[in-house]
């Protein structure tokens, strides 16, 4: 008589094959986290509370913070890890959730897709962005 019992949701691969992989993502989630605490904090401190908060925004006062490589950078930190933080969350989420194969890796296209779209257009305007309109 066997005792064994059937291994519910057991993943297809055998943990062995699987690598470090999500081990990685694991980690990445909490340290872009505490990362994340900091930029985004700091971000909406600066834009939302300081020296009369979200109205003096322009035109004029985002040009003035971009001239500095240090808010390009902290923006474009802010960027890539919100939206690879945020990617790789929602990469989790469909894994969880979604029932069928071809749903799972279509809806994760449409991630990864977007995620790359996003990031290349933000990267760009940061770098490309261009005070003086008149021209
Ligand atoms: C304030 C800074 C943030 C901290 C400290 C933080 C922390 C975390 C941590 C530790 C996880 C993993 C949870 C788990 O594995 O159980 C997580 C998941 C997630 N985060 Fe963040 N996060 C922050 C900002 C963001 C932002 C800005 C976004 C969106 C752009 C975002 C979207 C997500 C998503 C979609 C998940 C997956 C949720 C799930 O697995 O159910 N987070 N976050």
């Amino acid at each position: 008589m066997s005792l064994a019992l059937d291994k519910p949701r057991s993943p297809k691969r055998p943990a062995a094959r699987r690598g470090n992989g999500e081990l990685y993502s694991w980690l990445f989630m909490r340290l872009s986290g505490l990362l994340l605490v900091v930029l985004v904090l700091g971000h909406l401190f600066i834009m939302n509370i300081l020296d009369g908060g979200v109205h003096k925004i322009n035109f004029g006062f985002v040009a003035g913070r971009w001239a500095s490589p240090f808010w390009q950078f902290w923006d474009l930190a802010m960027l890539w890890l919100a939206q690879i933080h945020g990617g790789n969350g929602v990469r989790t989420v469909i894994n969880d959730y979604a029932r069928k194969d071809s749903t799972r890796f279509w809806l994760k296209m449409l991630l990864y897709v977007s995620m790359v779209l996003i990031i290349a257009l933000g990267t760009f305007v940061i770098f490309t962005f261009d005070p003086n309109i008149s021209n």
